[in-house]
């Protein structure tokens, strides 16, 4: 078995690191398994991608396609043009992708057509939201999959209504819960609450939420980014909120004019306590930093996917500044409330969540384990042999 595994934008870093592990246990135990490591090149600033590499482990790309940004169809025409080459070369038993990113679905279905297997992880998530570029990746990904792992029980229900044999689909787990759970001690010793001037005297720590906002549907139209800020702004009154800004937003903020609305931080040079105040915006931050930020928040806003399942298994109350959610097990079973994007409805759940009463933990979603990666690998190995 040749696995060619692919990684091309941000989250699929911490997803992918899990699984590369179990495949080389597996193979020092005799299983016999090469791998092969396939960076597209989708992301390529040091902060979106080089230091996420570093802080989870993972092992260097074998090859980067160094594809870039650009539109949609030029992004992903250029991976399945480079990925074809590789695959051609390196000759495959299986490729391996993870999410709903452009880089899965482009590699996904150069696979395909060559006859390669196609493993997909994270398979079966439907936002029923087909205005998303990530929904048409997951659907798309899905139809062609050979070997599908799903994350939660909805997952499984949404490909078996799409017509995907019962036999193709595995119930595994999270590999981003996987991550998770192996560098949260490590992320304790992250010094950024201190960088942000957030820590006080005896240890204590300045209440203060974290914001993140990429999606093209929310920052890409200036009315509708503009009244989430209008809301964020209203929280930040009396709740300092943290905002590590993604470079998509990042230029759209200074598109709008909103730049003023933001205190900008330099990490480096640390900011006194008193200053922790209004919403305060970072570079992008690293695993690790990241990771420390969300544990000790009093609330998470957000329309990222993968940050609605970390919340919930940090237990930390999660507000999604969107309409749907393709991970519906984060609001039965975790944290999250879907918010929508206006303002009113913004400002009820953030206040209902911060003074949500903590109680006793709750119960991780099935799976949430940890295992998912040896869950994964373990599967494929078996079905080999059948
Ligand atoms: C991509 C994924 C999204 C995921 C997100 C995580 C798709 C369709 N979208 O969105 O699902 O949640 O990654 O971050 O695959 N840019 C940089 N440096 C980089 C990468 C991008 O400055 O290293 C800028 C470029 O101006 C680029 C823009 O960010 O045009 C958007 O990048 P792109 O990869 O197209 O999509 P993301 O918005 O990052």
């Amino acid at each position: 078995m040749k696995i060619l595994n692919v990684v091309g934008a941000r989250p699929n870093f911490m997803k992918i690191g899990p699984i590369i592990d179990a495949i080389r246990v597996r193979s020092h135990g005799g299983e016999g398994i090469e791998q092969f490591l396939v960076h597209t090149g989708q992301h390529y600033d040091r902060q979106l991608s080089a230091l996420f590499f570093e802080q989870l482990g993972i092992p260097a790309p074998d090859v980067n396609l160094e594809v870039g940004s650009g539109s949609h169809a030029v992004q992903t025409a250029e991976i399945m043009t480079r990925f074809e080459t590789v695959c051609l070369e390196q000759k495959p038993s299986h490729v391996l992708v993870v999410g709903d990113v452009n880089s899965t679905i482009a590699c996904a279905l150069v696979a395909a057509k060559l006859g390669i297997r196609v493993v997909h992880v994270e398979a079966g998530l439907r936002s029923f939201d087909r205005t998303m570029p990530e929904e048409i990746n997951r659907i798309l990904t899905d139809a062609i999959a050979d070997e599908l792992f799903t994350t939660e029980q909805s997952a499984n229900e949404n490909l078996r209504r799409e017509g995907i044999p019962d036999s193709k689909v595995h119930f595994v787990g999270n590999v981003m819960i996987d991550s998770l759970l192996r560098h949260r001690r490590k992320a304790e010793e992250s010094s950024i609450l201190k960088d942000l001037g957030l820590t006080g005297g005896n240890h204590g720590i300045t209440p203060y939420g974290v914001l993140t906002l990429h999606r093209a549907a929310t920052v890409d139209d200036p009315d509708r980014f503009r009244e989430i800020l209008e809301a964020v702004l209203e929280v930040s009154k009396g709740l300092p909120i943290v905002f590590p800004v993604h470079p998509r937003t990042k230029s759209r903020i200074a598109a709008f004019g909103f730049h003023g609305d933001f205190r900008w931080a330099q990490l480096s040079a640390g900011t006194p306590t008193e200053n922790a105040r209004g919403i305060i915006a970072v570079e992008p931050l690293g695993y690790l930093d990241f990771l420390r930020l969300m544990s000790s928040a009093r609330v998470v806003l957000t329309d990222s996917g993968g940050i609605q399942e970390e919340t919930t298994i940090l237990d930390i109350p999660c507000v999604t500044l969107r309409e749907s959610t393709e991970r519906p097990v984060t609001v039965e079973q975790g944290t999250n409330v879907l918010a929508g994007i206006r303002k009113r409805d913004i400002l009820t759940h953030v206040q209902a969540q911060l003074e949500r009463p903590r109680t006793a933990r709750r119960s991780a979603p099935p799976l949430w384990d940890g295992k998912a990666a040896e869950r994964i690998v373990d599967q494929l190995i078996k079905s080999v042999r059948e």
